[in-house]
């Protein structure tokens, strides 16, 4: 395993999210099938893969480019005894092969924006049925005019915008907003950057003098050390919708 997977590829979860938020963001859904069919993109490691199937009757079919993520997902499905309804499929989100209309439900937690929030959200609409769901988490900026060092950090995601522009994309795009809400601090501590920060120093004496995973190391830290500064300037949201007819 390479030194990122080594601390990315091992947490929890891959970002931040809980299954309290999980069930909150299901919960806005007026009505799902008995048994619906539901994708999970970019599942990582699958925390919320687990939730839906266990808040579901469905098949959830969980998808990631990175086999490590997938075997993880596969495990946990077994060890849960919930493995039957779980279908895996290893495919990069931006090449997905699957017919039209087949999901009732498309999930996806701190994944979305390896497609581009707005460009993920038009192709990902091909594939729902008219009239079924999509809820995503999606990074937004919770202030105006962030602190350099927050705006050096998001140089990389130029897509993160305030809640109500990113509402506007959502309709303009023809889905129906039926809800959304902020991830509280504690989504990106509990499951994500406290066992990152117990990771990150249970490898640090061994990697020491390896220039390629200090590199991981300190962009770890750095990521950290940004959100425990400036906590009140973004955040990820849940953004629920429905597919119109
Ligand atoms: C930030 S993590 C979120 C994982 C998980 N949903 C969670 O909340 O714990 C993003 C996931 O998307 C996957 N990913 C990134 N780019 C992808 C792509 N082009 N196709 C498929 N999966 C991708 C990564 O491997 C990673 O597991």
């Amino acid at each position: 395993m390479n030194y990122f997977l080594q601390i990315y590829g091992t947490l929890p979860r891959a970002g931040p999210g809980s299954n309290a938020l999980t069930r909150k963001a299901l919960a806005l859904i007026p009505h799902l099938p008995d048994s619906p069919r539901i994708l999970d993109l970019g599942c990582g490691p699958g925390m919320q893969t687990l939730e839906l199937l266990r808040l579901s009757n469905g098949t959830v079919v969980a998808l990631d480019f990175l086999p490590e993520m997938l075997e993880r997902v596969k495990a946990a499905a077994q060890n849960a005894g919930l493995s039957e309804r779980l279908e895996i499929v290893h495919q990069d989100m931006n090449r997905m092969d699957f017919p039209e209309g087949v999901f009732d439900l498309i999930w996806s937690e701190g994944a979305i924006y390896n497609m581009g929030f707005e460009n993920g959200l038009k192709k990902i609409k091909k594939l729902v049925k008219p009239g079924g769901y999509v809820a995503v988490s999606e990074a937004v900026w919770l202030q105006p005019d962030p602190p350099a060092e927050v705006l050096e950090f998001w140089r990389e995601y130029p897509e993160i915008d305030t809640v109500a522009a990113k509402l506007e994309i959502v309709k303009k795009i023809g889905y129906e907003v039926l809800g959304h809400f902020i991830l509280p601090p504690t989504a990106w501590t509990e499951a994500y950057y406290d066992p990152m920060e117990k990771r990150i120093a249970a490898k640090a004496g061994a990697w020491r003098g390896i220039p390629e995973a200090e590199a991981v190391l300190q962009e770890a830290r750095k990521e950290i050390a940004v959100f425990r500064k400036y906590p009140d300037y973004f955040s990820y949201a849940f953004f629920v919708m429905q597919n119109g007819a």
